[in-house]
């Protein structure tokens, strides 16, 4: 999503290694924000992108021992994340950002998280601010948490506040939040950033003309 307004995403794209590069596609040549499927499959093989089988010897072992039980039981890494997530500021102030998911382990076949949907693991509004997320994707989506943090933003609150703000919101109406994990990271218009997560163990990285830093997220628990 970048500063003009402007979105791309894909969903349930199999046997691209970049998928992120086709939704940029999808955004800078398509009327569309978002392709699915085999449409999208279609669409990236047509502008170029290579098929290939993704699918790991570690992965396939770890599934074919998760099939004995196949429990379908959506519990994201706690201790680590699973979502990449950029959020960028050029030098005019404008604000862009991307994200890029495997998704969640072991689901339903056509099961789609948070990444691809706009509002939900990702938010863009270059007036505000903007918010990428990464965890359980179906606690974002049901209170659009991106979203959710930059109109707090622009209600004046810090992207610190507004992230955590968004974490409490699902804390509250998920009594089994111990169970998972979800962390948000914001930055508003004055380059302020913030980041907030259920789970303690989330890091996130800042990149700026002084250099690099990785910093330890605030956490609920
Ligand atoms: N946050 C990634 C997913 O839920 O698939």
């Amino acid at each position: 999503m970048d500063e003009k307004n402007r979105a791309g995403s894909v969903t349930f794209l199999q046997e691209i290694i970049h998928p992120i590069s086709v939704a940029r596609l999808v955004m800078e040549k398509t009327p569309h924000v978002m392709l699915s499927g085999d449409g999208a499959l279609q669409f990236a093989l047509e502008n170029g992108f290579d098929r290939q089988n993704l699918l790991t010897e570690k992965a396939k072992q770890a599934w074919e021992e998760w099939k004995v039980k196949s429990q379908y039981k959506p519990v994201i890494n706690l201790e680590n994340h699973d979502t990449v997530g950029l959020l960028a500021m050029d030098r005019m102030g404008n604000i862009a950002g991307g994200c890029s998911t495997s998704g969640l382990a072991y689901k339903l076949h056509g099961r789609v998280g948070d990444s691809p949907i706009i509002g939900a693991g990702l938010f863009v509004d270059n007036e505000v601010g903007a918010c990428v997320a990464t965890g359980l994707g179906e606690m974002v989506m049901r209170t659009l948490s991106s979203f959710l943090v930059v109109e707090l933003m622009r209600n004046g609150i810090s992207p610190r506040q507004a992230c955590e703000e968004a974490i409490r919101r699902i804390v509250k109406r998920n009594q089994d939040f111990r169970d998972f994990q979800v962390a948000v990271i914001a930055i508003n218009k004055s380059g302020e950033y913030g980041a907030y997560a259920i789970q303690p163990g989330f890091s996130f990285a800042i990149h700026t003309q002084s250099g690099n830093e990785l910093i330890n997220s605030e956490s609920h628990l």
